[in-house]
C-alpha cells in the first residue's frame, strides 16, 4: 500500500512516536484519526498537521474502554468514507517486581492485581478492541486490501520488573502471526515493530542513572530516534508481501 493512501487510526496519536508516526503519515498524504486519552495533545496535534498535505480528525478515546474504541472506529469510518489501515501503538508501563521485600521490615508484598490489568488492558486488550472493530468492518464492506501494524517491544523477551508489559508486548507480538494468518484471506495484513529504546516523553520519564544504563547496553550507544521506527512501520504499510512478522528496531540491544 502506498503511504499516500493509507486512511487509519494511529491509537496513543497525542504524544512520542505515535505523533511522530501521525504526522509523517499526513505529510505523505496520508488521512489519519489520531486517538487517544489526552485531549490537549490531540489539539496540538491538529494544530501541527493543519497545513500538511494528508487528512487528520482527532478522537479522544481510551483503548482499553470497549465502547470508546466503536464509536473512534465507526466516527474515523464515517469521516474517511472507510478504513485501510490501523497502528496499534498506544502504550503505557506501570513497572514493578512480582514480589518486593521491604529492607526494613522485611514484609514481601506483590504486585497489585491494578498494576498488572492496567498494562494488559491499554497495551493488549487496546490492541485487541481496535484491530477487531476495524477488521469486522473492512470484512463486511469487503473493503480490502488493508494494513495493521503493532508496536511491541523489546521488552516482549523478558525484562525484569515489567511481567505485566512483558506479557502484554509478546502477546501482541505473538497475535500478530494469528490474526495474520486469520486476515490473509480478506487481504488483510499485519506487521509489527518492536522498538528497542526510543527517545519519547516515556522514556524521558526515567530516571538519568537508569537512562545512562540503559543506553550502555545498546551496541550502538544509544537511543533510537521516533523517525528510525517510523521506519518499520513505513516499510510494513508499502510491503505488499509482509504479514505475520516481528521486526526489531533496536539497535542491536537483547535483553
Ligand atoms: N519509548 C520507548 O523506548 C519504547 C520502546 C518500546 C516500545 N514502546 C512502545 O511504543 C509505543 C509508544 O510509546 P511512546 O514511547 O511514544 O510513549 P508515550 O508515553 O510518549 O506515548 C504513548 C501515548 O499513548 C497514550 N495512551 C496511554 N494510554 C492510553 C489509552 N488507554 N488510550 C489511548 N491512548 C493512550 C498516551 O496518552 C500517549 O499519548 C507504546 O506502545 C510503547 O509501549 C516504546
Amino acid at each position: 500500500m502506498k503511504l499516500e493512501n493509507f486512511k487509519g487510526v494511529v491509537t496513543g496519536g497525542a504524544s512520542g512516536m505515535g505523533r511522530h508516526f501521525s504526522l509523517a503519515l499526513v505529510q505523505a498524504g496520508a488521512h489519519v484519526a489520531a486517538a487517544d486519552v489526552n485531549e490537549e495533545g490531540l489539539a496540538s496535534l491538529a494544530e501541527e498537521a493543519r497545513d500538511l498535505p494528508g487528512k487528520l480528525i482527532t478522537f479522544k478515546t481510551d483503548v482499553s474502554n470497549e465502547a470508546d474504541v466503536i464509536g473512534l472506529v465507526g466516527g474515523a469510518w464515517e469521516a474517511f468514507g472507510g478504513l485501510n489501515g490501523l497502528v496499534n501503538n498506544a502504550g503505557i508501563t506501570r513497572d514493578g517486581l512480582l514480589v518486593k521485600t521491604d529492607r526494613e521490615t522485611g514484609l514481601v508484598k506483590g504486585m497489585p492485581l491494578k498494576q498488572w490489568q492496567q498494562v494488559l488492558d491499554v497495551n493488549l486488550t487496546g490492541a485487541f478492541l481496535c484491530t477487531r472493530e476495524l477488521v469486522q468492518r473492512v470484512v463486511e464492506k469487503k473493503a480490502g486490501p488493508a494494513v495493521i501494524v503493532n508496536i511491541s517491544s523489546i521488552s516482549r523477551y523478558g525484562n525484569m520488573g515489567q511481567g505485566n508489559y512483558t506479557a502484554a508486548k509478546a502477546a501482541l507480538a505473538a497475535d500478530t502471526e494469528v490474526w495474520a494468518k486469520e486476515l490473509a484471506r480478506y487481504g488483510i495484513r499485519v506487521g509489527c515493530v518492536a522498538p528497542g529504546f526510543t527517545e519519547t516523553p516515556m522514556t524521558a520519564a526515567m530516571k538519568p542513572e537508569m537512562l545512562e544504563m540503559m543506553k550502555k547496553s545498546i551496541p550502538l550507544g544509544r537511543a533510537a530516534s521516533p523517525g528510525e521506527q517510523f521506519m518499520g512501520v513505513k516499510f510494513i504499510i508499502e510491503c505488499d508481501f509482509f504479514t505475520g512478522r516481528t521486526i526489531d528496531i533496536d539497535g542491536g540491544m537483547r535483553l
